[in-house]
């Protein structure tokens, strides 16, 4: 059996955008809203989290799990440019205490896909000030929330953000440039390590770190020079680009890593993250292929940056409570294999606590371990495998997702 550290962070996670509501002073509200973004509905109430947070974090607590990943919201901390707002800081500290209160170690992402409106106006990471701008915000945190934060995530998914906002333009502003994806790239490496300073200035004792999603990239034909050399181009986007920078030192004091699916990279496919052949693999309500092997190699792959990992995100988009069983039980026994290899994890995240608003699919992927109905008052009801991580999460011990589901108690 493995080990797991002592105090392992045993939790789950969401986004400020994705479970608040009401978001209304970012970018992604202007997208979501514009007919021509491609976006099946807009995020509206979300899940209203924004005034049930102190149930929600008490039932998570209830379930067995000691830690909770959550996000700040720019636009409402930074409202306009310059201006902080007391209000805002003050309710992100109840928000924080709330979790503390309830016995679970938050670990708090500054920035997770939404920009405040005014900074994407002024041209969002690519405009002039951006990293000076995030760091600004990060030292404000730091100074009024900061005391209250133990693990602290600058970035959330910077390899998704160059892809999906200037490359593929599926994300706000909806570019499609792979000029403008490398350059966020580099912007994005700047900013993670303007903020980690930032941070660390004002709190030397908070961890600090990127939230990575770092997918193993593989040609989908060996043999096709064009699947070869875009698979280089992917797994220096995706991973060398940030695990290089970190090597170097400076940016973190942890990789926080997120797995969803691996790739097979087909020079010809439009989507180089959805599976070759979906008819002969297992897949998700996003289409993403089950492929746990890739998640032990994402962390082996995490591990080279010489830093301990944290597991931010994790899961599966299903309507079906069994498959997300059996999806939890392989990706924890990779995750057990990695650290009886001797990979140093400190903590993982399932993604998510709470069905949410997946971004451009709306609320039809279904990532909760806890289902929310939004048309019947945002009822929350724990799925059988929201109990079954519960246990693994109070006895250190993932043998307990094989051993009957109790339910309620
Ligand atoms: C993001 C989440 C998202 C999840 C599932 C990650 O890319 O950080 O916000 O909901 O994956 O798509």
């Amino acid at each position: 059996m493995t080990d797991f550290p002592q105090g392992f962070l045993w939790g789950s996670a969401t986004a400020a955008h994705q479970v608040e509501g009401g978001n209304v002073n970012n970018d992604w509200w202007d997208w979501e809203h514009d007919p021509a973004s491609g976006c099946v509905e807009p995020s509206g109430d979300a899940i209203d989290q924004r005034n049930r947070y102190a149930e929600d974090f008490a039932l998570l607590a209830s379930l067995g799990q000691n830690a909770h990943r959550i996000s700040l919201e720019w636009s409402r901390i930074e409202p306009t440019e310059g201006k902080f707002s007391k209000a805002e800081l003050a309710h992100y500290r109840r928000v924080i205490t709330s979790l503390h209160d309830n016995g679970l170690t938050p670990f708090v992402t500054l920035q997770h896909f939404t920009l405040p409106r005014w900074f994407a106006q002024r041209g969002g990471w690519l405009g002039d000030g951006a990293v000076e701008t995030f760091a600004r915000y990060a030292t404000r945190v730091a100074e009024e929330l900061g005391d209250l934060m133990p693990w602290v995530g600058t970035i959330n998914e910077p390899q998704i953000l160059a892809l999906c906002c200037y490359m593929s333009g599926s994300f706000p502003p909806g570019h499609k440039s792979n000029e403008e994806g490398i350059q966020a790239t580099q912007v994005f490496l700047e900013a993670n390590r303007a903020a980690y300073s930032a941070f660390k200035t004002v709190r030397p004792e908070a961890q600090v770190g990127p939230c990575l999603q770092m997918p193993p990239v593989h040609p989908s034909d060996p043999a096709n020079e064009d699947d070869v050399n875009l698979t280089k181009f992917f797994h220096w986007l995706v991973s060398d680009a940030y695990l290089d920078d970190l090597r170097k030192g400076g940016g973190a004091d942890f990789v926080g890593l997120q797995y969803y699916t691996k790739a097979a990279i087909s020079a010809a496919s439009a989507s180089p993250l959805a599976p070759a052949d979906p008819t002969k693999v297992e897949t998700t309500l996003m289409g993403w292929a089950v492929t746990p092997e890739g998640f032990g190699e994402a962390l082996r792959n995490a591990a080279t940056a010489g830093l301990p990992v944290v597991v931010t995100e994790n899961g599966i988009a299903t309507s079906d409570d069994e498959q997300r069983m059996r999806y939890l039980r392989s990706h924890l026994a990779e995750l057990a294999g990695a650290i009886d290899a001797g990979v140093d994890v400190r903590g993982y995240f399932h993604w998510s606590a709470f069905d949410n608003f997946e971004w451009a699919h709306g609320y039809r992927p279904t990532f909760g371990l806890i289902a929310v109905d939004r048309e019947d008052d945002f009822r929350r009801t724990p799925h059988p495998s929201a109990y079954a991580y519960g246990e693994v999460c109070r006895t250190n011990d993932i043998s307990a997702l094989d051993r009957p589901v109790t339910g309620a108690r």
